[in-house]
């Protein structure tokens, strides 16, 4: 299938285009690199050993949208793009309301214009809201978001879902993420967020090459077996074999179906904190502060969804995901900056 991966350069749109690639499928990438360089989809090309057309565009701009579909025939779309800081969207609702609101509505008018009805969807766990029970299943009702991000989430969902009910030819697959971390095996991709990252994985990486003194392990008095927050970390490779599947489910169907990608495994702060130290062999430096405003207990998925429809399971444990973060970041100390 001709695929076309909106925000493909960015962290798992360049893993999902690899496995793409990989099972037989013509990956096509549109990245405005806001939060990405061309630079990763040179490493994707290294990868696979052969080029990957790729478009320098910003999928609001319906004009560049309307050029690169009439130049593929695309079977179906993978929709990465968009804005993805929790914190920096409560700082600045409006550009992420703008962005990732503005992108999905532009791109679905053009794919209906052009044919094309077949979407898969980058949504997040974060739409559940802070649940009180665990593991979290797609038919529960959401209870609401809790920041601007998972409020974009949240409405594209919908909006799909009503493009869905309103014209019976499309498919779309909306995938909840939990909590991606790892890279790829070769050590050439993997996440490279700028500035000091917010999220425990690439925060912890920088502290092991020692770009940051230690980590800080936000509250240790919650509700779970060591006190620390425990999370379905899930590596980036397997979440990109699930949209291999994820593509091959919305071609032989319509309609619209929510789907958790998780283990189904939770971990916590310090699970992953000594798994990294054990795996790599260096000390990751570490103090307990106060609970960061907005984090809850404990969240893993229920993923026997996606192994029913999809046929697809998470195969990475702890310790690979550990392992490939370590050897991309060590590969690659200033990320795709140094390269
Ligand atoms: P990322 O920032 O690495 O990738 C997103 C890509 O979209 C970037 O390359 C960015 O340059 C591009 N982009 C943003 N706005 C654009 C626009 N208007 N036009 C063209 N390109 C645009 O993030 P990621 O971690 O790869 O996440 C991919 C998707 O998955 C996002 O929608 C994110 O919200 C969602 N998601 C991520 C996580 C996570 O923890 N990484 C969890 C749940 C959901
Ligand atoms: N944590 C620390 N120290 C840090 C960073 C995080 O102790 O420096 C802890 C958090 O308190 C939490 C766990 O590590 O217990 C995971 O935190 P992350 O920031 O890595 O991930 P979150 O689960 O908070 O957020 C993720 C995605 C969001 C998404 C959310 C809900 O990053 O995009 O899951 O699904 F909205």
């Amino acid at each position: 299938m001709k695929i076309l991966l909106t925000g493909g350069a960015g962290f798992i749109g360049s893993h999902t285009c690899v496995e793409l690639c990989e099972a037989g499928h013509e990956p096509v990438i549109v990245d405005n690199y806001i939060n990405s360089c061309e630079e990763a989809v040179r490493r994707v090309e290294q990868i696979v050993g052969h080029p990957v057309p790729h478009y320098e565009a910003d999928v609001r701009d319906a004009e560049a949208m309307h050029r690169i579909f009439s130049e593929n025939e695309f079977d179906c779309v993978v929709h990465f793009a968009g804005l993805k800081a929790v914190g920096e969207s409560v700082a600045q609702p409006l550009r992420y309301y703008r962005n990732n609101l503005d992108s999905t509505l532009t791109l679905c008018e053009v794919m209906q214009a052009h044919g094309v009805k077949r979407i898969v969807f980058s949504s997040s766990a974060t739409v559940y809201g802070n649940q009180p029970v665990v593991p979290y299943r797609e038919d529960m009702p959401s209870i609401g978001c809790t920041n601007p991000y998972g409020w974009t989430k949240f409405m594209i969902e919908k909006i799909l879902e009503g493009q869905c009910n309103a014209d019976p030819e499309w498919s779309v697959v909306l995938l909840r993420y939990f909590n991606p971390i790892g890279a790829h095996s070769s050590g050439l991709i993997g996440e490279d967020p700028a500035g000091i990252p917010n999220n425990l994985m690439p925060y912890i990486a920088k502290v092991a090459v020692g770009e940051l003194e230690k980590l800080s392990v936000f509250g240790n008095d919650y509700p779970t077996p060591d006190g620390t927050g425990v999370r379905d970390y899930i590596h980036v490779t397997d979440l990109a074999r699930g949209h291999v599947k994820a593509c091959d489910f919305a071609s032989g169907r319509t309609g619209c179906e929510i789907i958790n990608l998780g283990t189904g495994h939770g971990y916590s702060v310090l699970d992953l904190v000594n798994t990294f130290q054990a795996v790599n062999g260096v000390k990751i430096p570490y103090v307990i502060t106060s609970r960061r405003p907005g984090d809850i207990a404990e969240n893993y998925a229920d993923p026997s969804k996606a192994k029913e429809l999809l046929g697809w399971t998470a195969e990475k444990t702890l310790e690979d995901m550990c392992r490939d973060t370590y050897r991309f970041q060590r590969q690659n100390p200033k990320g795709y900056h140094g390269a």
